[in-house]
């Protein structure tokens, strides 16, 4: 895997949408051996360029492209209104008018963001909500770009391979955010990183990445153990100074322990593991009643964006996953520098054995 991406170290920042993929922190992380990624499920196809062009004056090493395979949710007005009025109380909160009518998802977004990543020559493209269309796996391919997908069972995994992605990421429950779950549904994909990627490594023959809580030297040797030839890491890189996760995230992450993380849908439609909050709780009672992924997600949008600029942790999203406790401060380059001499150093002492 490190050959075929042309990296030093089998490391990769998964890309994470909503802003903490800052061109900054992908630079650092390409520049110091691992595989910097965009996050850029939610950009325009004119922001993912800006932001290429901004990393390449960063960076001359690979790095990847994270996007969103579209969905096609059911447009429920009843539901959209139940959903405001629940809100309203939030808006009132923060003072926040009335929303006007949402746009409904325009499905011609993705296909202007595969354009963009096509025309820049991306060295690497990643999915995650499903498998895109044959037609975009093979023009990603021609231009020898290489593709990588997401799965949270060893049958997606299988799907992913049959589409013809060159490697997997097989993503465990204790990942922070939104999972790619799309095959079997929610609950029956909640499996663990450590039962998931032995799985998944024995159903496929593209290399596997593993996902979920590896937070340092120890969660990279385990996985490379399990099968995997490569790690991709979130919640670890949230709270590094290049990130562009808030100050009070970040402060959030540093001080929140293992069981302050939970599953809601509240946020989005679609569930996602972060930081307990009031929000949260608020949604809880009614999240199975809520629009669809991204309809939901559409309807909260001034919500987390007033408590963010409010520096307000309680009404807005603060992604995270379950190994939360071993987040530290410092570099991306300090980061991958410490998992490294700590891989070097177990291995050693579990071979003296
Ligand atoms: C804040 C945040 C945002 C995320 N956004 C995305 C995303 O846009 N695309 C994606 O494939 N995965 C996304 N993920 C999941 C990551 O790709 C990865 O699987 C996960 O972070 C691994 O678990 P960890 O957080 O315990 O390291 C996100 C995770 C976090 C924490």
């Amino acid at each position: 895997l490190t050959e075929k991406l042309n990296i030093r170290y089998p490391i990769i920042q998964a890309g994470m949408a909503g802003g903490p993929t800052t061109p900054e922190l992908i630079a650092s992380v390409s520049n110091a051996g691992g595989l910097g990624m965009l996050g850029a499920g939610y950009m325009t196809a004119e922001k993912i360029e800006d932001a290429i062009k901004k990393i390449r004056l960063l960076t001359d090493r690979p790095f990847g492209i994270n996007l969103f395979v579209p969905e096609t949710p059911e447009w429920n007005e009843e539901k959209i209104r139940k959903s405001n009025e629940m809100l309203r109380p939030i808006r009132e909160k923060l003072n926040l008018p009335d929303p006007g009518t949402i746009a409904r998802p325009d499905p011609g977004q993705f296909l202007n963001q595969m354009e963009v990543v096509l025309e820049s020559d991306v060295p690497v493209c990643a999915f995650t909500f499903g498998i895109p269309e044959k037609k975009i796996v093979e023009r990603l391919k021609n231009r020898g770009i290489a593709v990588i997908g997401t799965a949270t069972t060893a049958d997606e995994a299988i799907l992913n391979e049959k589409a013809g992605m060159d490697m997997v990421v097989a993503q465990g429950s204790e990942a922070g955010g939104h999972r790619g779950s799309f095959a079997a549904g929610f609950e029956m994909s909640m499996i663990g990183t450590m039962a998931l990627v032995p799985q998944v490594a024995d159903q496929v023959g593209i290399p596997v990445i593993a996902a979920g809580g590896i937070m340092d030297g120890r969660g990279v040797l385990a996985a490379l153990v399990l099968g995997a030839q490569a790690v991709q890491m979130g919640t670890a890189f949230l709270a590094c100074s290049e990130s562009g996760a808030g100050r009070l995230y970040k402060e959030a992450l540093l001080q929140s322990v293992e069981t302050e993380t939970t599953i809601t849908s509240g946020f989005s439609g679609k569930p996602a593991r972060g930081i307990q909050n009031a929000f949260i709780r608020m949604t809880r009672a009614v999240e199975d009643q809520l629009p669809d992924y991204p309809i939901q997600n559409a309807l909260t949008r001034d919500i987390r964006q007033a408590a963010a600029n409010r520096q307000d942790p309680e009404w807005q999203s603060m992604w995270s996953g379950q190994g939360i406790r071993l987040i530290s401060e410092g570099s991306a380059a300090d980061l991958i520098g410490q998992i490294i001499s700590d891989v070097e150093k177990i291995s050693k002492s579990i071979l003296s054995y």
